[in-house]
């Protein structure tokens, strides 16, 4: 199945000889996890060294394979990627960049998303992009009309083709007004790497703000861009002809703490998440102790544990920041299933990230979705055309069974699943889940997880 060979070769990218655990659930998680750079920064991070023609360093990067993806892209266009001297540490010389061929674009992208936000970059520096049929989690369709739409609007010449899309830039690309109909992350990315370079000034509304993006913004300004954040979503960038290389620390994966503070609240253990920062996770952490979760916020990180007692029911809605994550609802939707009563998850982002839930139904969890969401009183954000809903009802005990995972962050929430539920538990697709935790596998043993890996 095309599935399990990408979860294979995802997980053999990173080193991964296993894509198959077998879990004694039961046993509450205890100890340390390091968390380093986000997956969701690192990536596009990496894509903006192609800016400048120079040499850029990137800390704290983690072994993932959508940053194996990445790099190999980067390669394929002439980019010298070298490991630094500390560990994590990425130099990225950009000195000769290059047309690469769409054969070789198309076997690097396989199952990443991140090829959309080599438009920009490639289209100041070459004059043009090839960009191939985009991979990633599938949950939803994931259109790419808003980066199309943008594109167009500075000047690119956008042509579909069976294999993919190719763009060029004849007259180069000027600054433009842009309102985004979401505040699409990957949109507004598309953007500000683009916008930097110019010519003329881009204003951008109805932007995202995630932190992520606000360190891709310091990144930016670093090399030499001219970026302002208004108020009320709004961006403005004054494109400049030329920047340079950067040197930056990536800000910390907060969907990884927050993935491993809920397998800490559902396995009933406690869990110090060093490099966790309480100013990117201040919803998390509401909602955490809304459940009756305990944390700490430490110097070097936060702990987070389960205190004791039973869990309580909440309502949550996903939303763009600042609101409650949707990469956050799938870890806590385990612990969701301890709680004492009936909790519902409202899903805004995605038309289609409850598929896990069908592995936590059979491991008996109470589990109800509503593909087409419903209306309920005092929602905070009005409702969204895609939306979905979740309706959990606990505590429900789980039990070991054998299960598939389906995409990256409803991976993660069947590892919590199988470490929660009394008995054997065989997980099986995990290659997925290296695509956005680093280690997980040495992770859980430092924890005191009981598991027995296969091929
Ligand atoms: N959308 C469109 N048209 C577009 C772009 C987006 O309709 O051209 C829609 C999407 O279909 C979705 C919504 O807008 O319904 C939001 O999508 P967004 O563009 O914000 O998401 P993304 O950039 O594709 C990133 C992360 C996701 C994370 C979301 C939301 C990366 C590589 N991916 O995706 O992370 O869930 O933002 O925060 O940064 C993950 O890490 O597991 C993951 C899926």
């Amino acid at each position: 199945m095309a599935v399990t060979s990408d979860a294979a070769r995802a997980g053999a990218s990173v080193g991964l000889t296993f894509d198959r655990l077998t879990i004694e659930g039961g046993k509450p998680l205890r100890g340390t996890v390091d968390v380093r750079g986000a997956k969701n920064l690192v990536t596009k991070a990496m894509v903006a060294s192609l800016l400048s023609e120079d040499i850029s360093v990137l800390r704290d990067v983690p072994d993932l394979s959508d940053v194996r993806v990445v790099r190999g892209l980067l390669e394929i266009h002439g980019v010298s990627v070298t490991q630094g001297v500390q560990p994590g540490e990425l130099l990225l010389d950009t000195r000769n960049v290059r047309r690469a061929h769409v054969k070789e674009i198309d076997a690097h992208a396989g199952s990443s998303r991140i090829p959309i936000l080599f438009c920009g970059p490639l289209l100041h520096q070459l004059g043009e992009a090839f960009i191939p049929d985009l991979g990633g989690c599938r949950i939803g369709d994931r259109p790419i009309d808003f980066h199309l739409d943008a594109l167009r609007k500075f000047g690119a010449i956008v042509d579909k083709l069976p294999a993919g899309i190719r763009l060029s830039a004849p007259n180069g690309l000027h600054g433009a007004h842009i309102h985004l109909p979401y505040p699409s992350v990957g949109a507004t990315e598309q953007v500000l790497l683009t916008a930097v370079r110019a010519r003329g000034t881009t204003e951008l509304r109805n932007a995202a703000i995630e932190p992520e993006i606000m360190d891709l913004i310091a990144i930016l300004q670093k090399m030499g861009a001219i970026i302002s954040v208004e108020p009320n979503r709004v961006i403005l960038i004054e494109g400049v002809s030329e920047l340079k290389g950067y040197a930056h620390r990536a800000i910390f994966d907060r969907n990884e703490a927050a993935s491993w503070a809920s397998a800490a609240l559902a396995t009933k253990g406690d869990v110090f998440v060093k490099g966790a920062v309480q100013e990117h996770m201040m919803t998390f952490l509401n909602v955490f102790r809304k459940v009756g979760g305990a944390f700490d916020v430490l110097e070097d990180g936060i702990r987070f544990w389960h205190p004791g007692g039973a869990l309580k029911p909440v309502v949550i809605e996903t939303d763009v920041h600042p609101g409650f994550m949707t990469d956050w609802q799938q870890p806590l939707i385990v612990a969701l299933t301890q709680a004492d009563g009936v909790s519902t998850v409202h899903e805004t982002v995605y038309e289609n990230r409850f598929g896990f839930t069908d592995a936590l139904q059979k491991m008996g969890a109470d589990i109800r979705v509503h593909p087409r969401g419903f209306a309920a009183p005092n929602r905070r954000v009005p409702r969204r055309e895609l939306e979905q809903a979740a309706v959990i009802t606990g505590p429900t005990p789980l039990h070991g069974a054998d299960i598939e995972v389906p995409d990256l962050r409803g991976g993660f929430s069947h590892l919590i699943a199988a470490l929660t539920a009394e008995g054997t538990s065989t997980v099986r697709n995990v290659g997925i889940i290296s695509r956005g935790y680093e280690n997980f596998g040495e992770k859980l043993k430092a924890l005191g997880a009981r598991f027995s890996v296969d091929g």
